[in-house]
């Protein structure tokens, strides 16, 4: 039997799923963005070349994959072109793509709104990549949605706006915007459904086809849990769940499906976006640690917040996603800090507490509680083995593993394919130490 891996992000986002994602998929069939949209900016880097993926499910550089874009995700036909395009002319052109026909789609209106409501939050702001993310997943559950079939049909189509812009016009009149036009917006987006219609298909019925048949699959998580809808520090978090128990749901499978969760962990945490962050720090550490990682968005540019390990956040992920093993990811960036701090749990008004708590003043007033350990100065981005690591590298990982519970599959010392170590290959049943 194929397994059905699916990867998920343990933090707040950014932790390195595409790389993780673009170096499985070496061994998958079929690679799966089951959730979000162009919020996601995944990097994944090919022999030295760097590639920005937003939309497009990360085993788009290999050919022989079956890419899939599933009914959970929200997609702006303007972005996905725009993303089609510059791959096309960087040669990356020779791929299989899916699109479900029940995904719904980002219109303009949803770029004006989220920008708008951020603006009318004022200080209590997501922060939000003002991609439209939250306005689309409201107005699917609104019932007022465009889905990417819809675009294939003029009637239906005309019917989805003319339902949305009854709602959506006053609106943005309320808010002295200008109103949408539906002539514009039907002759526009029958012309994106006329280009995605080779795209378009059931993918549900694909999947589970698939399934039947003992592919193996890989399901792109995006975002992190930590920014779930449900189960992330609400409000400040994304419109979807980023769980592995939304891929399910978000792609038309059995929840028995799935037979693997690769949680994708930094090695240190970072977050971009309003909301609390109790390991957040700033000092010349945390400067060196945003240099040395290159922690500035892929998709907005802004500057990420940076913190320590916190391991309340990688039980609460395990608790609400469950983890099969953790992927390790930038452990190089750490090579030259003294002393490595992670978060054992918190203390809220002089309680200890080792979950994360729902209430989000609460969230604010926890005060990390740290375990230390000794760093280690060599550079390690050539290591291929755990055991050549710098023995104080390896105490920090079997310390992730103590204090996560989860153990370890991965580990990753540099943005290249080349940089990752397997302990535990997810589609192998058998263990084994590099390729
Ligand atoms: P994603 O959203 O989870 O896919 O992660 P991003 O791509 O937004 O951010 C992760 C960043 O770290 C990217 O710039 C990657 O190229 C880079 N990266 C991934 N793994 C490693 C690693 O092990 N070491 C270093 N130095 N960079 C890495
Ligand atoms: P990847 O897949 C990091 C954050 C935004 C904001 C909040 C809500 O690259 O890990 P949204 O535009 O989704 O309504 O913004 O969520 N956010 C991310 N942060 N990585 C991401 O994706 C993110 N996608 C959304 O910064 O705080
Ligand atoms: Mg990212």
């Amino acid at each position: 039997m194929g397994k059905r891996v699916v990867v998920v992000g343990t933090q707040w986002g950014d932790e390195g799923k595409g790389k993780i994602t673009d170096y499985l998929a070496g061994k998958a069939e079929v690679v799966v963005r089951s959730q979000g949209g162009n919020n996601a900016g995944h990097s994944i880097t090919i022999d030295g070349e760097r590639f920005a993926l937003h939309l497009i499910p990360s085993g788009i550089f290999n050919p022989n994959i079956q890419n899939v874009m599933a009914n959970g995700m929200v997609i702006d036909p303007v972005s996905l072109f725009k993303e089609i395009d510059q791959l096309a002319a960087r040669g990356v052109k020779n791929f299989k793509l899916m699109i479900s026909d029940r995904a719904h789609v980002v219109m303009p209106y949803h770029l004006i709104l989220d920008g708008a409501f951020e603006t009318l939050k004022g200080d209590a702001a997501v922060g939000t990549t003002k991609k439209g993310i939250g306005p689309a997943y409201t107005d699917k559950s609104a019932r007022i949605g465009v889905r990417v079939g819809d675009l294939l049909d003029p009637v239906v189509l005309s019917d989805r706006i003319a339902a949305n812009l009854a709602i959506t016009n006053p609106l943005l009149k309320l808010m002295n915007k200008e109103p949408f036009d539906a002539e514009t917006l039907l002759r526009d987006y029958l012309v994106f459904g006329e280009r995605m219609r080779p795209f378009i298909a059931d993918t549900s019925v694909y999947l589970n086809d698939a399934i039947e048949e003992g592919r193996k699959i890989l399901f792109e998580g995006a975002q992190g849990i930590m920014l779930c809808l449900d189960h992330g520090t609400y409000p400040y978090v994304t419109s979807s769940s980023p769980t592995a128990a939304a891929v399910p749901l978000n792609c038309g499978i059995a929840p028995m499906a799935i037979t693997d969760v690769v949680g994708v962990t930094k090695a240190y945490t970072t977050r971009v976006g309003g909301g609390a962050f109790p390991t957040e720090f700033e000092d010349d550490t945390s400067r060196r640690i945003r240099e040395v990682g290159h922690e500035y968005g892929t998709t907005t540019g802004r500057a990420r917040r940076i913190g320590w390990l916190d391991a309340v956040v990688l039980k609460h992920s395990r608790r609400v996603s469950g983890a099969t093993g953790l992927a390790i990811m930038l452990l190089d960036v750490l090579s030259g800090i003294p002393t490595l701090n992670i978060c054992t749990h918190y203390l809220i008004d002089g309680k200890r507490v080792d979950y994360i708590p729902g209430n989000y003043r609460a969230f604010a007033a926890a005060v990390p509680v740290y375990e230390s350990f000794p760093g280690w100065t060599e550079d390690i981005s050539t290591v291929g083995r755990f055991a050549d690591l710098p023995i104080n590298a390896q105490g920090y990982l079997r310390a992730i593993e103590r204090l996560s519970g989860v153990p370890i599959v991965m580990f990753s010392v540099g943005p290249d394919r080349t940089q990752t170590v397997t302990l535990k290959q997810p589609f192998n049943d058998s263990d084994y130490e590099e390729e």
